[in-house]
């Protein structure tokens, strides 16, 4: 009998073996299907990072010209101001402002000669003239939206028209002293 009740015991060890690996699995692939699209979600593809971040070189914009990039299938303006567009932004009474913003709000510490702004007006979304050569940098010598109207100074800040805020900063950052990564 002892012989009898050693068999039906490993018996059973073997049994509680089985269900207990199938139980092991069965969660391990249902932990696996809840993990994969986190995973997927953590890990974006190439072209979604591309999006996402724009790197540009800014070695080679010359005072008073300015260069146009897409962030987000969205343009972006970068700005290398010149010494009187400066004094033109500075000398304005920012109390007067739609949107009081300083240009030293609007540029970073070191390079306030350069504006990094959304090419988007903030009106209704059309692109702003302004960035490239001979366009029209509408009355105050930033941008000037043909839309419908709306002209922006030197410092991107709304002046005139239906546009009610300024052309947005988007975040960025100095990777070098000639290269900002956008997003
Ligand atoms: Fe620019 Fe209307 S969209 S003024």
């Amino acid at each position: 009998p002892d012989a009898l009740a050693t068999e039906a015991n490993s018996e059973g060890v073997r049994r509680r073996d089985f269900i207990n690996i199938a139980a092991v699995s069965a969660a391990g692939v249902g932990g696996l299907a809840t993990l994969l699209p986190l995973i997927s979600q953590m890990a974006p593809s190439k072209d979604v990072l591309a999006e996402s971040t724009t790197e540009l070189d800014i070695s080679a914009i010359e005072p008073g010209q300015a260069i146009k990039a897409v962030f987000r299938k969205q343009p972006v303006f970068v700005r290398n101001l010149t010494p009187e567009e400066i004094e033109a932004a500075n000398a304005v009474d920012i109390s007067t402002l739609r949107d009081p913003e300083t240009l030293d709000e609007r540029t970073r510490e070191g390079h306030h000669n350069l504006l990094v702004t959304m090419g988007v007006c903030t009106h209704l979304g059309c692109v702003p003239l302004g960035a490239g050569e001979g366009e029209n940098k509408g009355e105050y010598g930033g941008y000037f939206c043909p839309c419908h109207g709306s002209s922006y100074d030197t410092a991107a800040r709304i002046r005139k028209g239906p546009a009610p805020s300024n052309l947005v900063v988007p975040d960025y950052e100095f990777t070098s002293d000639t290269t900002i990564l956008i997003g």
